[in-house]
């Protein structure tokens, strides 16, 4: 079965659109800590929705998750983490001090509202070496979030990395634009491209991964490959859970993988099962 990450970054961005640079207020000699929603919180709905994993973007800039929220998320969560991170020195540092399940490296642009494209693993390739042995040394599995390129699968072989996640965001969009027909061959050549890099992962020993732009319909032809281990997805499962509630949100993504049916046939079953025993 495929297993879901969940990414949290969401929620705090939230957060921080109220609450830039505050944590807490004082007035007169009485102060108290702000701050809603909390991504902690959430990683905990999360967990009860049924999320394999839970991924956190730590930016340099701290836009969304900041230090507090990672060291509490650490203490607290019952699944596996994932830090997605830039490969920096001070990221790395705090990798290896957090001892995340996963270290996921990422490209990161401060002008960027989310990641934009893979990492360049091919074009800073010792660079690349030195940081995985860092993170490995430290007991941690190393994933590069990479463009479906053969160059860049090999130089991850080369590097060590353990996982690639392949950027689905070009997918999403095509997907958007053809209304999900997979008769459009620009769709089928996208489909195409991601579906080759996952083969020369596997075959390289790693594990494949894949995630960004996903939603509940676009993600469903991934539903069905075998060699796929996890998808990690966010922003459609933060904005469902604007109307239904996080855990139910995590929960219908999560009955989508488990099904390998679309959205449509979970509520023609009569319902999703809300976990109290009847139909929600
Ligand atoms: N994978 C990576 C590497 C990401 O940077 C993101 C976005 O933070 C995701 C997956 C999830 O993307 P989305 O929020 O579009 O589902």
């Amino acid at each position: 079965m495929i297993h879901l990450g969940v990414n949290i970054d969401h929620v705090a961005t939230l957060r921080q659109a109220r609450y830039r640079g505050a944590g807490a207020v004082q007035v007169g000699s009485g102060s108290a800590e702000v701050g809603e929603p909390d991504p902690v919180r959430a990683a905990h709905e999360a967990e009860l929705g049924g999320a394999d994993s839970i991924t956190f973007h730590l930016r340099e800039d701290r836009r969304h998750i900041n230090d507090h929220d990672v060291r509490l998320l650490r203490r607290v969560a019952r699944v596996k983490l994932n830090l997605e991170m830039a490969p920096t020195d001070e990221m790395v540092s705090i990798a290896c001090e957090l001892r995340p399940h996963t270290a996921m490296l990422v490209p990161e642009g401060r002008e960027e509202v989310t990641t934009e494209g893979g990492l360049d693993v091919a074009g800073q390739l010792p660079r690349m070496k030195e940081v995985v042995a860092r993170l490995r040394g430290a007991g941690l599995i190393v994933s590069a979030f990479i463009d479906a390129e053969r160059r860049q699968v090999d130089a991850c072989a080369e590097a060590g990395f353990d996982v690639c996640e392949v950027h689905t965001g070009p997918w999403s969009a095509v997907f958007a634009v053809c209304g999900g027909d997979m008769r459009r061959p620009e769709l089928e050549r996208e489909w195409q491209r991601i579906m080759r890099a996952g083969v020369e992962i596997t075959d390289a020993g790693m594990r494949f991964n894949a995630g960004h732009g996903l939603n509940y319909h676009n993600v469903i032809p991934f539903t069905s490959v075998s060699r796929l281990e996890e998808l990690h997805i966010g922003h459609a499962i933060v904005s469902r859970a604007v109307y239904v509630g996080l855990r139910r949100a995590v929960r219908e993504m999560k009955q989508i993988l488990m099904r390998s049916e679309g959205i449509g046939r979970v509520y023609d079953d009569g319902g999703l099962d809300d976990g109290t025993g009847g139909a929600a």
